[in-house]
């Protein structure tokens, strides 16, 4: 028979930076996932990758002198070497510049089109860069800043292709509805239907024309396939999908489990489910958005120096550590705060006290009571059953857990066990059977402590691959761990009793926590220091070439007529009336007098001027400038400022005082 099939995704990653440890608590989720899938029986694919194309990744190489694809490269082979640092075992790494993502991106973008759920119109809206989001006047925050980074936005007008999103309100709550299953955690389906669904959609804008780092759209080459058609198709693509079919994709498509940041739940819920449903396509069984990671109950940024990397420290402490740490401290669908104290407190308690010393005293009793050799069970009290009882069925815990993607108290069901085999060494007490020679309670009683260490070695597969393979060695276990094994008690196949033991290191060393303290914090500093100086070498190279091209400019000033320079109209006007813009921090709205005439222009002076300062003043304004809406209000002008080298501003007026209206020439 053949085994059932999983497909398991981690969002593609931006690789316009080094990836920190909240890019790696998904793809350690993951892993984790296909590992405990894979264990189960379990044909399981497991797809990561980058997501390359898009304004952002163009600026940043441009910063960096060098190609878009020549910039991500390198950091796209840092995050490869990350993952393998990190032994993750994923079946695909997708790169959304990879030849055959951009062509099925092409067929899909096309098939759309000639559907008619995508159209030309044009894009009038509030832009984000660093997210590569536009946003609608009422998803703003705080007058004009990003609901998702809180960064300013600009207004963008451009010619754009839209796909119909507005059309599957209806059919994208009726799958949430039909399938409760759908997002997860319960939380997030309701935020999805409350701030989106609720008001209706908005068509989606799909195709950009302001940059060119992008996927061409076929049939209109000016355009790019904007970020979220390219960035979500790279789960179908990733599975040999053509545009048509494919053969892994044939087997493992739909996906089981899409696991997202909560900031991208938006999208993995409502664009990418339409999306299939336009192109008629099978739908993602699920979608999971987990909790960010804060550093001290901060948001990581580099900016404020708080960025933690998880290479220093797996470097210091092991991989196991690290995974274990992040799937236990933190509660998947919530936000979490890492802290390095609570990463050394848990490595002391949880690893070296609780399964270090387990580890550590079976093996040692069973070298001293027994010469190595793992005895068969005698005589069977009622301290027996109960630990034999909390054993066998922790795989089960474990499993239901895990469906649920708890991730933390599934591995704090395993340490239930730890903990209370532990304390079954120290209500058995075998060093008083041996003084005794009592050896009938002591044969069952090193038995009982190896049988348990070995469904511990099993349970906690998923999570340390590493660490059940040292136990396992420890224990002279030679046959693979399979999952069903950790639900017997003696089973046949995976029979311990006469196996020899083998010491080994402590496996997880008690630690001196402020000593440790101060030698993670410096390595993580170190390669802070090592990735800022090579940026900060190359912004010297960039701030060295802007000079030169700024003496270049210098000497190549654009020389223009006497002709070009009439065409610009200038006049003098008496400014009437001023207010604050009611919906910008930066502007003000001027009223103004020129002879005749009156007319509005707004003027993002108010960093440098209050309303009333204005009212009364004669001011330079370009009268021809072609009218813009700037946050909603006309602006017909522009009045003219000089702007020193310390940053100080002034408006020009004229020397003396003359009537408003006055042409300038
Ligand atoms: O959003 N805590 O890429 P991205 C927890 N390319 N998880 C975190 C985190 C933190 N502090 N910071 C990042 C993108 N993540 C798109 C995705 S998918 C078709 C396209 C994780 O590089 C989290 O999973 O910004 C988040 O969704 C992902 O990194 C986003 O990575
Ligand atoms: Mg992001």
């Amino acid at each position: 028979m053949s085994k059932p099939k999983f497909y398991l995704t981690t969002p593609i990653y931006y690789p316009s930076d080094n990836l920190h440890i909240g890019h790696t608590y998904t793809t350690v989720a993951a892993d984790s996932i296909k590992r405990f899938k894979s264990l189960q029986g379990y044909d399981v694919f497991f797809t990561t990758g980058s997501d390359e194309h898009g304004q952002k990744i163009q600026t940043k190489a441009k910063e960096n002198e060098v190609g878009p694809k020549e910039y991500v490269d390198g950091i796209v082979a840092n995050i490869k070497e990350l993952w393998k640092m990190l032994e993750i075992d994923y079946d695909c790494f997708i790169r959304s510049t990879d030849e055959h993502h951009e062509k099925m991106v092409q067929k899909i973008f096309t098939k759309l089109y000639e559907k008619g759920e995508i159209y030309k119109s044009v894009y009038n809206g509030h832009y984000c860069t660093p997210c590569e989001s536009f946003w609608t006047d009422a998803q703003l925050v705080d007058e004009d800043k990003c609901p998702d980074c809180g960064r300013p936005t600009h207004l963008e007008e451009e010619e754009a292709y839209f796909f119909k999103l507005s059309n599957y309100r209806d059919r994208l709550l009726k799958l949430y509805e039909d399938n409760p299953e759908f997002i997860q955690p319960e939380s997030r389906k309701n935020e999805m239907i409350n701030n989106f669904l609720k008001d209706g959609l908005e068509d989606l804008c799909v195709s950009r024309t302001t940059f060119d780092w992008g996927i061409k759209v076929p049939f209109d080459e000016k355009h790019v396939v904007y970020v979220w058609i390219d960035a979500l198709s790279c789960y179908l693509s990733a599975l040999g999908f053509d545009g048509e079919d494919g053969e892994k994709y044939k087997e493992f498509w739909p996906a089981n489990v899409h696991l997202v940041g909560k900031e991208i739940v938006r999208f993995h819920t409502i664009i990418w489910p339409a999306l299939l449903m336009a192109l008629e396509l099978p739908l993602p069984k699920k979608v999971f958005g987990h909790g960010w990671i804060l550093f001290e109950d901060d948001k990581m940024s580099k900016s404020k120096g708080n960025v933690i990397y998880p290479e220093p420290i797996i470097e210091l402490y092991g991989i196991d550590s690290f995974k274990y740490f992040l799937l236990r401290e933190f509660t998947f669908g919530q936000d979490g705060s890492f802290s390095r104290e609570k990463f050394l407190q848990r490595l002391n308690s949880d690893l070296a006290n609780d399964l270090g010393n387990l580890v550590s005293r079976t093996v040692t009793m069973v070298e001293k009571y027994n010469e190595g050799i793992i005895p068969a069970p005698k005589t069977e009290e009622e301290v027996d059953a109960s630990l034999r009882d909390l054993a066998i069925t922790v795989a089960d815990k474990v499993e239901a857990e895990m469906d649920k993607l708890n991730f933390s108290i599934a591995l704090e069901e395993i340490w239930k066990l730890i903990r209370r085999t532990n304390k079954y060494v120290d209500e058995t007490m075998p060093w008083v059977l041996a003084k005794e020679e009592n050896k009938d309670r002591l044969d069952t009683v090193l038995y009982n402590l190896s049988e348990s260490l070995r469904i511990v070695s099993i349970l906690i597969k998923p999570f340390m691959e590493k660490t059940s393979d040292e136990i396992r060695r420890q224990l002279g276990i030679q046959v693979e761990a399979n999952w069903q094994d950790a639900k017997v008690w003696n089973p046949d196949v995976a029979n311990i009793v006469d196996n020899k033991v083998e010491k080994g290191n402590i496996i997880f060393p008690r630690l001196d926590v402020q000593k440790e303290l101060v030698r993670l914090n410096e390595a993580n500093q170190k390669l802070i220091d090592s990735r800022t100086n090579n940026s900060e070498k190359k912004e010297d190279k960039v701030e060295e070439n802007k000079e030169v091209k700024e003496q270049e400019v210098i000497e190549e000033v654009e020389e223009i007529t006497i002709d070009d320079f009439d065409k610009v109209k200038l006049k003098l006007a008496k400014v009437i009336n001023c207010e604050d813009h009611p919906k910008a921090d930066k502007l003000l709205v001027l009223t103004l007098k020129l002879g005749e005439e009156t007319r509005t222009v707004v003027s993002g002076i108010k960093k440098y001027y209050s309303a009333e300062d204005l009212i009364g003043k004669k001011v330079v304004v370009v009268t021809n400038l072609k009218p813009v809406k700037l946050r909603g209000i006309e602006s017909r002008g522009m009045v003219l400022a000089a702007e020193d080298d310390e940053g100080k501003l002034s408006l020009l007026t004229t020397l003396t005082e003359l009537n408003d209206g006055a042409s300038i020439s």
